[in-house]
This record gives C-alpha cells, structure tokens and sequence, in this order.
C-alpha cells in the first residue's frame, strides 16, 4: 500500500491544482504551467544568494540558499517544521532508489513527525558552504512556485508531494540569516532542475540571474522567453558551449562510481586583454579520477584558481595594467588598484577584459570590470580571483561574482550551458527580468 499511491494522489492532485491556476495560453503538451520560478537575491554579509518559496500545509514561507551543486532541496525539519501534508519516502520504493539512497531509517520510538518516522528513505544533506552533511529523511511535501515575475508576483503553481530532504538545525551554520536550507540546482534527479520539469512537463534547463546586491535577481525553470525591461530579449542570442560531466562525484558524501552532479565546462583557455595566458592545460581537462576541469559554483563568491593558474592569470592582469596606480593587496584578493584612479564604464571599472575561452574560440565569455574587479571597504579595486592551492580537486570554480548581472542557461536537455556576457552591456540587469 505504500508505494503506489503516492504518485497516484500527486498526479490527480497536480491537475486540479493546475486547471485552476495556470495562465489559459499555455504550452500545448503538458497541462502544466511553461516555466515557475524562484527569486534570487544577494545576503550581503554572507555573499550567499538566497531565495523565498512556500512548503507544506498551511503553506509557510522558507527561505534557503541557492546552490548550484548539492543532491536534493534540503530544509531544517527539527525546528518549526509544521505541516499536515508531509509523506514519507518508503524504503525501497522507486522515488528511494531513484534518489540512489541506500539508506533507510527503520525506526523511530518518538511521535511521528518529518524527523521522527518509520520505514523512511535516507538522504545525506549537505551543507555546502561549510561542507558539513549529516543524513536524514528523505520526504515529500507541498511546494509551491510563482508562475510569473513583475509587474506583480504571479500565480502559484504547485507541486503537492515535492520531494526533499530533512536536514538538521545544526547544519544550518554558515548560511545566510534565517535560512533554514539550501535548495540544489545540481543535475541530480530530485534536484529542482529536474524535478520540476518532472512535475510540470516542462524542459529540463532553467535560467540563472544572479544579482549583484539585494536586488531581486531570478531562476527560471522550464520554457520562458528571457525578457528583461526595457524591451531586451536575450532567448536567442545566448552563446553555447557544452555541460561536460565529471566522472566522479564532488560531493561531501558519495558512493563509489557515483558521477558528479555539478556544472562542469570545457574551458581551454583564458585571454586578458585578448592576449592568451600561458597556462598548463592538463590541469584544464578532467582527469579520470574527476581532478582538474572547471565547474560554476553559487557558493564560492569568487572565481577560485589553482595556483598557477592564478599566478598566470595575475601576472597577465598586472602586465596590462601598468598604467593604473595600485594600492596594497586585500586579502583574499592579490592585485589591487586605488579605485579613485580606475575609470568606469556602463560595465563597471575600466580595466582589461578577462575572456574565458571554451571549446570553440568562438564561444568565449568575455568578462567586463563589474564581474572581474571587487571594490573593497578601503577604496581599492581588487581583481577578484582566490588561490585555490596547489592540488585543489576543481581547477577553476568560476564563483558567483563573475556571474552577476549575467543570464546563464543550464540545459540539461541539450547538455549545454548558455551564457549572454554582461546584461549591462545591454542597459538591463537580472533585477529587470520579467515574466508573464
Ligand atoms: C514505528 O513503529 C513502531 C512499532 O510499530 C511504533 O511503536 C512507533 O510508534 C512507530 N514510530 C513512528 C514514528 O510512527
Ligand atoms: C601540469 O599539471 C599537471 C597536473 O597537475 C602536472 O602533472 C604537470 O607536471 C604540470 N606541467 C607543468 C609543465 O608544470
């Protein structure tokens, strides 16, 4: 008896929600709604880009960090999880073994509750800011997404057994206040990415908008046209360059022969000033024990580089920038500028452009000031590279502030990252996405 019936009610369910609330213009297959979404913004103390949707019954508001990496939502289910609507994922079930759980809670002598039950699929929620995890129940519950973004917060759509898992109050250190979570946008099969597009019948990619302050930035899961005010349309003037995927898992808690389920790119080169950096490019490549290769990470707030890289990369930068008056370097950073010498540009300060260079020349991710340079508290203009080390197990971690202000298209479908270079360019930023 329990383990059919929970997709059963889930799909009855959807449709009656779905019937009532999706806009009447919708995508012909599926009945759902074409895309939901989530806000993004920044937590200025944490520099963690946080975002706001509604779980359970009564429906309550959660805020949780965004993270690219990561296996399921996971929320803090010990404290002030209230709800009348939460299943559990049995073991052995499809949903257990879909989410490649092998662990099972048998038994709980307490009084029931998402923490507390019997018979209960196992996750391993990891905190990956500060790379804490611990296990916990793997659940469903009602979750619900707006369908449309400005003028007004649109309609919801819902997912009534949406699954995720329990994480615990102590693994919520390191996050920004009053989050209780951290929502995955990894490829695994529980993740939102996937799940939602599941749910709703929609594609398997969605949109990142990451702001550069508390702004409302976005992510836009399934089909939507990228508008932004006034009047740009970047749906089809992103440049591509393929998903790689690592062989094997990055994550805290793993089991053998697991790949990794986050974001990997082939770069192949990086140009300052359109001049080529002399670097080692087999640290480039992902060896076959999953060291090397570049990934996208929302929780590292600046791109990390491995040692050479990163002494390449600044000394390259110092070389075309003689010319610019510096000022004493700001930890983490090592090349600084005085910031009252620096010019500035509709794309933030004027110094050279970095470009990442991907498989094909072609398609390079031309990096202005307002995502290479960090202004410190102190006035100096920081190139904002971190030294990773000399062994670190991802080469380049192209961190969250070389993404702000930029749209970025994970299609999970096509195994293709789509990137638009900066949206100042254009005069918008994520703050003027808009949808429906
Ligand atoms: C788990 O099962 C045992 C034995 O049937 C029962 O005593 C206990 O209350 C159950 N626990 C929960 C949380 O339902
Ligand atoms: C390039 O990096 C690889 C991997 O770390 C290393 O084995 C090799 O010695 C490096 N080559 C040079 C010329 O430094």
């Amino acid at each position: 008896m329990a383990r059919m019936p929970l997709l059963a009610v889930a799909s009855t369910a959807l449709l009656l929600v779905l019937f009532v609330s999706a806009p009447p213009c919708r995508a012909a297959s599926g009945g759902g709604p074409p895309a939901v979404l989530l806000p993004a913004s920044k937590d200025d103390a944490t520099q963690q880009y946080v975002t706001m949707f509604r779980q359970r019954t009564p429906q309550a508001p959660v805020k949780a960090v965004l993270d690219l990496a990561g296996a399921t939502l996971w929320v803090d289910c010990e404290a002030g999880y209230v709800s009348s609507s939460y299943a559990r994922v049995p073991c052995g079930s499809k949903a257990c073994r879909l989410a490649k759980s092998n662990a099972c809670a048998t038994s709980c002598d307490g009084a029931p509750s998402p923490a507390c039950l019997n018979d209960t699929c196992g996750g391993f929620p990891e905190n990956t800011v500060t790379h804490v995890s611990t296990s916990g129940n793997i659940i469903t519950d009602v979750l619900s997404l707006p369908t449309t973004f400005r003028p007004a917060p649109g309609p919801l759509a819902t997912a009534p057994a949406f699954l995720f898992t329990c994480g615990a109050t102590f693994l919520l250190e390191g996050l920004a206040a009053g989050a209780t979570g951290m929502v995955s946008l990894s490829r695994a099969r529980f993740a939102l990415p996937t799940q939602l597009a599941a749910t709703f019948r929609f594609s398997r990619k969605f949109a990142l908008c990451l702001p550069p302050a508390a702004a409302a930035g976005v992510v836009v899961f399934g089909d939507a046209p990228y508008v932004f005010q006034p009047g740009v349309d970047l749906s089809k003037s992103l440049i591509y360059t393929p998903l790689l995927i690592n062989p094997v898992s990055t994550a805290g808690v793993s089991t053998k022969g697991d790949k990794s389920t986050e974001y990997f790119v082939g770069l192949t080169g990086i140009k300052v000033n359109g001049r080529a950096v002399p670097l080692n490019t087999t640290l480039l490549s992902i060896s076959k024990k999953g060291v090397g290769g570049t990934k996208l990470s929302t929780v590292s707030p600046y791109t990390v580089l491995e040692t050479s890289i990163h002494k390449a990369v600044i000394d390259a930068f110092a070389a075309e920038t003689s010319m610019i008056p510096r000022a004493p370097a700001v930890a983490p950073f090592k090349l600084c500028y005085d910031g009252s010498k620096v010019g500035s540009t509709r794309v933030g300060p004027a110094v050279p452009t970095v470009e990442l260079v991907f498989q094909s020349e072609a398609a390079s991710w031309v990096v202005f000031g307002a995502n290479s340079m960090v202004a410190t508290k102190g006035g100096a203009l920081c190139l904002g590279v971190v030294d990773g080390g000399a062994t670190p197990e991802t080469s380049v971690v192209i961190g969250g502030h070389m993404m702000e202000d930029n749209l970025l298209e994970f299609d999970l479908e096509g195994s293709r990252l789509g990137f638009s270079s900066s949206l100042l360019f254009r005069q918008t930023t994520c703050n003027n996405f808009r949808l429906g």
